[in-house]
């Protein structure tokens, strides 16, 4: 005789769970994209998952991404969805701890800072760095050996977690951070990076250590910025670099960022680029040593371009840069597979109604997605749906150039708001919120450090596989680890590496 009360037709239908709070918290965080797909095949693209008590309505495809990254501000919120767990992170006034309006006024100053004159100036530093990590890390003691006979290994990312956050900071940082990392700043960083983890996005006040050492790291690296600008000031500046860009922004008002906001500014940049980063490095070398046939076209690529008389290679330009279209399509390819945010959520602000063409109830019905409500996007599902994509789990960079594959028509059909093809240039992909491509995500939240992510992801493949051969270790390419907020590589994820050359 229990009393079983009629669900709200007008509610997307809720997953199926056994405990009420946890709910399907499990099957998520363990594999987000089979469990994903699987509720789509029980109750379509839209449907609501509880995630330690929170009512998450999922929207997927396409239409899905529209109806997530298209939303208004005003009824899905991104603050309200991200602010308990960063704003400890990135600090007071910025990004997520501020109405939306000022934060996009952040952001375009931050777009002050990434400009193509920089951009050209980061070419070889990035080159530099990796060439010194080369010549002096123990990753790679085989290769300073200089015996090309000689295969040695790695960890892909532990390698690429080093070597990302030393080219950002050579870069886009600043001279500053970059020698700071040989110091105490490293530590300062794994602190923090200590207290972003998924346990802080869904407990955002445990009594524990990691969560303590956050804090305490937050203030000191806040304060570390807060010194640089003000050395800087007595100093001067004429630095390539975002403190430098942001130094002169202003808001509309014609308030200037105090020094405070640029330091917490500066977090938010390191903390955005540093995972997605160094996992979208470590990936697209786990297929590049899977993938000898890749590899060698995208040497050759290298050597065509960039070879000079004597045999060697020469640096390249940005210009040069920005028309390799396999070291394009290898990038674009790998966070086809892995892209490294594998949900974007929003907190409902107000009741929204379902796009009938995306999911409803019943001929005439409308599903509504109330206030209280998080909504999810996932294009790391859409990117490999079978529906959309031939061969989705393959690795393959061709699918890139075919400009009649499922591929190339994605990128077009979606390239913007109005249904026009822009051309971005490198790297860049469609702008529009509908696209089933979206590793970058859509709308006014979009990254905004594509670009960037570009460059230096290019210079430090290509640094690379200059100078060395690489093969896995083993059979396949590592499975993805959803326990990180950023999606890692299982271990083992070793490559091995021989050298190409003599010096
Ligand atoms: C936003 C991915 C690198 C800065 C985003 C979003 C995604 C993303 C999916 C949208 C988040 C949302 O809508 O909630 C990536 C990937 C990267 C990358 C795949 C590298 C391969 C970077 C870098 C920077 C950066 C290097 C900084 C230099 C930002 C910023 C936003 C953003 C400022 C805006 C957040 C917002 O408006 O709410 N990124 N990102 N990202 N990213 Fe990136």
């Amino acid at each position: 005789h229990q009393l079983v009360i009629p669900r709200d037709p007008s509610l997307p239908p809720v997953v199926f769970h056994w405990f009420p709070f946890i709910g399907s918290a499990i099957s998520y965080g363990n594999d987000p994209l089979n469990f994903f797909f699987k509720c789509r095949e029980k109750y379509g693209d839209v449907f609501t998952f509880i995630l330690f008590g929170r009512k998450v309505t999922v929207a997927l495809g396409a239409k899905g991404n529209n109806f997530v990254l298209g939303g208004k501000s005003t009824a899905f919120s991104a603050e309200d969805a991200y602010t308990h767990f960063t704003t400890p992170v990135f600090g007071k006034d910025v990004v997520y701890d501020v109405p939306n309006e000022v934060f996009m006024e952040q952001k375009k100053f931050v777009k002050v800072g990434l400009t193509t004159e920089n951009f050209r100036s980061y070419v070889g530093m990035i080159e530099d760095e990796v060439d010194e990590f080369m010549k002096t890390d123990a990753a790679f003691l085989i290769y300073q050996m200089n015996d090309i006979n000689e295969w040695g290994r790695f960890d892909a990312t532990d390698v690429m977690a080093q070597i990302t956050i030393l080219t950002a900071s050579r870069t886009l940082q600043g001279k500053e951070v970059r020698s700071g990392l040989d110091k105490s700043f490293s530590q300062l960083y794994n602190d923090l990076d200590g207290g972003f983890t998924p346990l802080n996005f869904m407990f955002p006040n445990l009594p524990l250590e990691s969560y303590r050492r956050r804090d305490e790291a937050h203030k000191k690296m806040s304060q570390f910025y807060v010194d640089i600008i003000q050395k800087r000031k007595q100093f001067g500046d004429d630095e390539h670099d975002m403190i430098a860009a942001l130094r002169t922004q202003k808001y509309r008002d014609g308030r200037p960022l105090p020094d405070h906001e640029i330091a917490h500014i500066m977090i938010a940049l390191l903390m955005a680029g540093q995972h997605t980063s160094s996992a979208t490095g470590s990936w697209a070398m786990l297929h590049l040593a899977n993938s000898p046939e890749t590899q060698e076209a995208l040497y050759r690529e290298q050597v065509e371009n960039f070879g000079t008389p004597d045999g060697k290679l020469r640096s390249m330009t940005y210009e040069e840069f920005r028309k390799l279209p396999i070291l394009d399509s290898v990038i674009r390819e790998t966070l086809r597979i892995h892209p490294p945010i594998h949900s974007i959520m929003r907190k409902v602000r107000s009741d929204v109604p379902v796009p009938p063409t995306l999911a409803a109830p019943s001929e005439n019905g409308t599903y509504v997605v109330p206030k209280g409500h998080f909504v999810l996007a996932s294009a790391a599902v859409s990117q490999v749906d079978p529906i959309i994509w031939s061969n989705p789990e393959v690795f393959d960079p061709t699918r890139w150039s075919d400009p009649e594959g499922v591929a190339a028509q994605a990128f077009d059909t979606y390239a913007d708001e109005n249904g026009e093809k822009i051309d971005y240039g490198f790297g860049a992909v469609s702008k529009g919120t509908d696209s089933p491509y979206q590793p970058f995500g859509a709308g006014r939240h979009r990254c905004i450090g594509e670009q960037f992510a570009y460059l230096q992801l290019g210079v430090v493949l290509t640094t690379i596989i200059r100078r060395v051969e690489l093969r896995l270790e083993t059979d396949s390419v590592p499975e993805q680890n959803y326990h990180t907020m950023i999606t890692m590589p299982k271990k083992p994820r070793n490559i091995c590496f021989r050298r190409r050359n003599f010096d």
